[in-house]
């Protein structure tokens, strides 16, 4: 499924590029930006970035259960996550930048 219509990204190329980064450091914080420039591609119209931030939270968790990091390591972890999430689902909710105005 195409993720990311701009620069066609599917979700399956997604978390194989965030799998290669928690290899590389499993508690870092991917965040969208940085996720496309290892992917070597950039945000183009940003609409992807909500969803994008959802596959990162759901394989970040995936990750850190198939290692089985203990629950107190992981909180607080998922909690800038969940930050993320709220600042990107604030930033496009649906589709439009924050200060937009119907009328
Ligand atoms: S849909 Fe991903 S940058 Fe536009």
């Amino acid at each position: 499924m195409i993720t990311c219509h701009c620069n066609i990204i599917t979700e399956k190329e997604i978390i194989q590029a965030i799998n290669v980064m928690l290899d590389e450091d499993c508690w870092q914080l991917i965040v969208p930006v940085k996720l496309y420039h290892a992917m070597e591609k950039r945000g183009k119209c940003c609409r992807c970035f909500p969803n994008v931030v959802d596959i990162i939270i759901r394989t970040t968790d995936e990750y850190h259960t198939r290692f089985n990091w203990p629950e107190e390591d992981r909180i607080p972890h998922r909690l800038k996550l969940l930050e993320l999430r709220n600042h990107y689902a604030g930033e496009f909710n649906e589709g439009r930048q924050s200060g937009h105005r119907a009328a």
